[in-house]
């Protein structure tokens, strides 16, 4: 067909626009090949993406879209980020735009065990493997980001949120989070470290200010941190609602100077929901995304509510009228996208499972490694599966859901295995019979709901069964109510609720052979405990709970958990509440962590107070010796390498591991110290009858302290004494050495 001269002209004006525009914007490709990801590539890739982004499309990245989610753009093909709770398993969909859940059939999960019971598996490769089993269940239901795992140190036994944490050594927790960090994120799922920092409370904590010393804050309170940044790469970190010094957490200045400065984190602050108070300080301090709880930030509802976000309209407009510079929004930008190429536009990334056989077996392999054998008076565990005897199971933990309540962290498992369910498929032989003892009510996230059936009833029942019984087994302790093990606030009463101690001290009377499964995130008063003849600390398990319960309880498991925080006999034993409240839990407005580095066995053996339990310690059905404790050298240098060695033999009658931990101190310094600090630990099994050699490494580096008057560590000299031993108050050999 001819056309005619003048359209000939048009069109070709048309085309050369279009080629013109296209150029001139460069649109670049955004998806990488397998092979292509290397990091220059990736940040080449990154600057000329944010060369062709409109203002407008920067910000809106900066801040949520939904509940869970924040925006791509479209146009390039960069995709939308989605995230989800939490550290111990992938929390179901919630709704776009409200708490509800979505609905959705396809959404249950494996619920792993809570991460106390982690911390207590003192193994470093479990945790690697929970993570990235984990990662799997998080790829598959096609999120980018995972908001866990939580670090925040265990302070006080009343911290509803403690089950979600890693205990109270940093060292300790250190370990652990960063193998599972590595775990998740080799799945192209970010892990998102949380929260930073100092959020030791749920009480008042979106609003308490927090005043620390400089040594606590680097050498308790920041180290989990500074190794998920550091040794584990982690790709995102989340802020905390309380305030340090002053100013938020989220948008305090430590996010700027010792995070991004000092640490040289390159990876995204993203909020907690509703933590951004002020455009001006989000934009300077750190964090990179907004989300929220409530619609425009402040939890109240408006139109368009997203848009009235710290970081949406408020930000856009300070940048345009110049009152903040667009190289703030560019370098959150820049952070979102290489959190995007990480994650989602990750060519390696695999396509995720969920709910495999596998993962219920590392589920199980954690809860059962976690589990703690506190007491074991008569050798009343394990219990043996034997034609007529009769153990009654009593208290509500035998059959009460755990993955429900808790907060952020509950779970819609695929299916839950009770204590009580786990016992009777794995006893065959004896009868199990159940009743509840008591009832504590509906696990509401803030509020409490009183429980419906009647006390004086099921206490009744529950004295009449255990008198018939051969074995009484209580399943009590906390649970995820609010109040209880639970976020938005802490316990206020150190000892057993729900009239548990009165049941306990009840049924004693009716039949002395009584063993205590004691479900908790968290230290309790334990006035009950010579009452009893064993106890086993079984954390918050997951789907696997009532099969790792089993386990230890028959012996088919042999316990090597320790624990990874001290109880203490009695609540004003712990540091932070010896102090009184402006310690704990503050006026209000303020709180000063009077203990100062003195947290957790730090206290306890500092100022020679007895804990009911002690950091580190936990029983088995094996018995083992350490012995031929050596260090490779006397003295050592600042870059020297302590190698402590010895030998542990399994001198009981059966397969066991031992956790043999390492301590330091230095008596006379001229700073404040704790007598001792771990260092160094190492999970060894061994066949019954039989003795390994083994060796923890020190850094000699790592023995500096936080030196406030240069602000920067320093490794003081002269003479440190090695402690070598079980538990923290349990030590076979102390060694001194040098450092010159
Ligand atoms: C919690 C976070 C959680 C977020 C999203 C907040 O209230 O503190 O830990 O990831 O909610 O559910």
């Amino acid at each position: 067909m001819r056309v005619p001269f003048k359209k000939n002209i048009i069109v070709f004006i048309l085309c050369l626009n279009i080629t013109c525009i296209l150029a001139q914007n460069k649109i670049p490709k955004i998806q990488v090949e397998k092979g292509e990801a290397t990091t220059a590539f990736i940040e080449a890739k990154i600057d000329s993406i944010i060369a062709v982004l409109t203002l407008e499309e920067k910000v809106a990245m900066t801040h949520a879209q939904s509940k869970f989610s924040t925006k791509g753009v479209a146009r390039l093909g960069i995709p939308e980020v989605w995230m989800s709770d939490g550290p111990h398993g992938v929390r179901e969909e919630i709704s776009w735009d409200a708490w509800e859940n979505a609905g959705w059939s396809n959404d249950s999960i494996t619920a792993f065990p809570a991460l106390t019971c982690l911390a207590a598996t003192f193994n470093p490769e479990l945790a690697n493997k929970y993570g990235y089993n984990l990662g799997e269940e998080a790829r598959y239901r096609e999120k980018d980001v995972l908001l866990g795992p939580g670090v925040n140190i265990y302070r006080t036994p009343f911290n509803g949120r403690n089950f979600e944490y890693l205990g109270e050594d940093p060292f300790l927790a250190s370990t652990m989070v960063v193998p599972y960090i590595k775990g998740i994120q080799e799945n192209g799922i970010a892990a998102c470290v949380k929260h930073f920092a100092l959020n030791n409370q749920e009480h008042w904590r979106d609003k308490i200010n927090v005043e620390v010393s400089d040594r606590a804050l680097h050498e308790i309170y920041l180290p989990a941190f500074k190794a998920a940044v550091q040794k584990g790469n982690v790709w995102a970190l989340m802020g905390a609602y309380n305030k340090f010094r002053g100013q938020y957490t989220t948008h305090n200045k430590i996010l700027h100077k010792i995070l991004k400065t000092d640490w040289g984190f390159d990876g995204v602050v993203i909020s907690d929901w509703s933590s951004v108070h002020s455009t001006k300080e989000a934009a300077l301090y750190g964090v990179d995304m907004e989300m929220g709880t409530g619609t425009d930030g402040l939890g109240t509802t408006t139109s368009n509510h997203y848009e009235h976000y710290y970081l949406a309209t408020p930000f856009l407009k300070a940048i345009k009228n110049g009152e903040l510079s667009e190289d703030l929004v560019n370098d959150k930008v820049r952070r979102i996208l290489r959190l995007i190429y990480r994650t989602n536009l990750n060519p390696d990334r695999g396509l995720g499972k969920l709910n495999t056989k596998q993962h219920h077996k590392v589920a199980r392999e954690v809860a059962a490694e976690g589990i703690v054998l506190l007491k074991n008076q008569d050798n009343f565990f394990p219990i043996q599966d034997k034609e007529g005897i009769t153990i009654a199971v009593i208290g509500e933990n035998a059959t009460r859901n755990m993955t429900q309540g808790g907060g952020s962290s509950q779970l819609k498992p695929l299916f839950e295995i009770s204590p009580l369910q786990g016992l009777k498929e794995r006893y065959k032989h004896a009868k199990i019979i159940h009743t509840m003892g008591y009832e504590s009510g509906p696990s509401v996230y803030d509020a409490t709901i009183p429980a419906a059936l009647n006390q004086d009833s099921l206490y009744v029942k529950a004295i009449e069964v255990a008198k018939k019984a051969d074995i009484v087994l209580f399943a009590g302790g906390l649970n995820k109510s609010y109040h209880q093990d639970s976020e938005g606030d802490d316990r206020e009463n150190f000892a057993l609720p729900y009239g548990q101690e009165k049941l306990i001290n009840s049924i004693y009377e009716v039949n002395k052979n009584l063993g205590f499964l004691l479900l908790t995130g968290n230290a309790v008063g334990m006035n009950w405990l010579p009452k009893t003849k064993g106890v086993i600390q079984t954390w918050y398990l997951g789907s696997m709970a009532g099969y790792a319960i089993a386990d230890v309880v028959s012996g088919d498991v042999n316990p090597s958990g320790k624990l990874p925080f001290s109880f203490p006999k009695e609540l004003n034993d712990n540091a932070a509440h010896s102090f009184g409240e402006i310690s704990y839990p503050g006026n209000g407005v303020d709180q000063e962590y009077k203990e100062d580095i003195f947290v957790g066995y730090r206290w306890f053996d500092t100022k020679k107070i007895e804990p009911q339990y002690a950091f580190g310690y936990g029983l088995s059905y094996s018995n083992f010796t350490i012995s031929d404790v050596k260090i490779n050298q006397a003295k050592f240098n600042k870059n020297d390498k302590i190698k402590v060695t010895f030998n542990v033999t399994n001198t009981g009658d059966r397969e066991g591991a031992e956790v043999v931990q390492v301590y330091v101190g230095k008596p006379k310094s001229k700073v404040k110290r704790a007598l001792k600090e771990l260092k160094g630990f190492a999970k060894i099994s061994l066949d019954k009858g039989t003795e390994k050699t083994a060796s923890v490494t020190i850094n000699a580096s790592d023995l500096a302290y936080y030196n406030t008057e240069i602000s920067d560590w320093s490794l003081e000299k002269g003479t440190y004494y090695l402690y070598v031993g079980n538990a923290s108050n349990n030590i076979k050999k102390k060694i001194k050495f040098i450092i010159y």
